[in-house]
């Protein structure tokens, strides 16, 4: 159980390898950056759209979204979260089922029953991006505390 959840991608080959996700440079940013809000890994259920690593990392593919999305919609309603954290295009938009892109939606809220969503942008591509992205993201992360 726990009350925000975060939703990425799909696992990267450090998280292929330990089995468990979000434990790579991605990760370690993500959870510092909750860690600025006080809010630590063990009280984040942490999940991914796509549940194995695409081959040479490439994009997720239509039907594997549909296939491994079912099991993380049983994860949603199981864990029941009070906030969900989707991080990034594909999260984020299976997550609100949109076709929106993730610059538009980052850091507002959306209803989903009794469930606050709060996309933000990918830990990768703020790793690409530096200060400023990591700055946007950091802004996206405090909308959670209010
Ligand atoms: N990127 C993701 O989207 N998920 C992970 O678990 C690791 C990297």
């Amino acid at each position: 159980s726990a009350r925000i959840m975060i939703v990425g991608e799909a696992p990267g080959a450090t998280e292929d390898e330990l089995g468990k996700p979000f434990v790579g440079r991605s990760g370690q940013l993500l959870i510092r950056l909750f860690g600025e809000i006080g809010i630590s890994r063990d009280e984040i259920y942490i999940a991914n759209v796509l549940k194995c690593r695409p081959p040479e990392n490439r994009d997720p593919l239509p039907l594997e979204i549909k296939k491994c999305g079912a099991f993380l919609a049983s994860q949603i309603e199981f864990v029941n979260p009070v906030v969900i954290v989707p991080v990034g295009n594909f999260a984020t938009r299976y997550v609100l089922q949109t076709k929106e892109g993730i610059t538009k939606l980052r850091g507002k809220s959306f209803n989903i029953g009794n469930t606050i969503v709060i996309p933000t942008v990918h830990p990768a591509f703020v790793l690409r991006n530096g200060k400023r992205a990591e700055a946007d993201m950091l802004a996206d992360i405090q909308t959670i505390k209010k």
